[in-house]
């Protein structure tokens, strides 16, 4: 086991170095500061860093017949990790959102072993400009296992779109993994509030990415993503386990704040007939977790900060994460990783940086809270 440990923390600082090359374009001054950052945040903590994101052996957990369905001819366990919700801007503005999604990656690629996938869960950039689409791509490719591209709002608003497709293609895509039927679909289009009033396409974009407005329309999948889902998912057996990313949450949380998609009823019947569905998501930035129907939903962390839990519609399933400490840049902050099961279940650890991570098993949901209560996250006591 000393072995194995040493080899984690050696892959650890291997990534670490090499994720800091990779921003070779920063100038040396830039570059020294980013790299003793990301190491002093660490030390501070007194923390070796692996220890916050070891693997847990979820796999291949028993689950009770009850609700385990039909089961899933054909799926066979895999893992994936995440990282979501970066909202970087250019490095001169900000940089404190830069190291988050450097310790992200180097978090990720010390995994042993390595996940099959990466999901990027959106909102890679703060005000969609080039450069910090740009420098998102130009971390996210030191990341050693394969990354699928999802896009959040603030990657969308400035030029809807355009820059985003160049980099990373087509927003709405699926493709099948071990059994599993995955679909990536663009959860954020919102319908034209901005031409009416003449906002500018940057004015667009500080409305979307504001906080509590009333002028921007609700998210929503739309009726031409709809057929396309329908269509898509028309060849697809309905034993076939799927597994759905969304930017936002595929179901109605709360409306002020956008934690919502206004055609979620719609796109929940798309799904209805499939015995095991999941669907994470992004843009909420806390431990959030759902049960409708025959589909379970996941919230993903995000790197930069994380939101506050909305004042009424929290899902009664979910068990809050605590409230993050503000003299702690990285508090509330994590990434995760996801168990694909058999059984075509899914398992998540949620990667809370700097406090134990949690295990939230597809059992407690699927049962509605019955059996497996996930453990409250608790800062790390070492
Ligand atoms: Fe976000
Ligand atoms: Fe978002």
């Amino acid at each position: 086991m000393a072995a194995r440990h040493k080899s984690v923390e050696t892959k650890y600082y291997e990534g670490r170095d090499r994720v800091l090359r990779a921003l070779r374009n920063c100038d040396r001054r830039t570059f020294l500061k980013l790299s003793a950052a990301a190491l002093g945040a660490v030390m501070a903590k007194g923390l070796t860093p692996p220890h916050t994101f070891q693997l847990v052996d979820v796999a291949n957990a028993g689950v009770d017949k009850e609700w385990s369905g039909t089961g899933a001819a054909g799926a066979a366990p895999f893992r994936f990790a995440y990282i979501s919700d970066a909202h970087l801007y250019e490095r001169t503005l900000n940089q404190r959102f830069v190291r988050a999604i450097v310790k992200a990656v180097d978090d990720v690629n010390a995994l042993d072993p390595q996940p099959d996938f990466v999901l990027y869960g959106g909102d890679l950039a703060q005000l969609g400009s080039p450069q910090q689409l740009e420098m998102g791509k130009q971390i996210l490719s030191n990341l050693k296992a394969p990354v699928k591209m999802m896009v959040g709002e603030h990657d969308w608003f400035l030029d809807l779109g355009e820059k985003w497709q160049e980099l990373f293609g087509a927003p709405t895509y699926s493709f099948d993994w071990k059994g599993v039927h995955v679909v990536v679909l663009q959860s954020v289009y919102e319908k034209d509030f901005w031409t009416a009033r003449r906002l500018t396409p940057q004015e667009r974009m500080q409305t979307v990415a504001g906080l509590d407005n009333p002028i921007q329309s609700r998210f929503e999948v739309g009726e031409k993503q709809r057929g396309w889902l329908k269509n898509d998912l028309a060849k697809v057996p309905h034993a076939t386990p799927l597994l759905i990313f969304s930017h936002s949450p595929l179901y109605k949380y709360y409306r002020p704040w956008n934690f919502w998609t206004e055609d979620a009823d719609e796109v929940q019947a798309i799904l209805r007939p499939f015995h095991k569905v999941t669907v994470i998501h992004g843009h909420t930035h806390q431990m959030l977790f759902n049960q409708i129907g025959n589909i379970s939903f996941y919230g993903m962390l995000s790197t930069a900060w994380p939101w506050p839990y909305a004042p009424e519609g929290l899902p009664p399933l979910t068990v809050q994460m605590n409230r993050a400490d503000p003299f702690d840049q990285f508090d509330g902050c994590g990434d995760g990783q996801f168990s694909a099961r058999a059984d075509g279940l899914i398992d998540t650890i949620y990667n809370l940086w700097d406090r134990n991570p949690v295990n939230v098993r597809a059992d407690y949901l699927v049962s509605r809270g019955r059996v497996d209560r996930p453990p409250a996250p608790q800062f790390a006591s070492y």
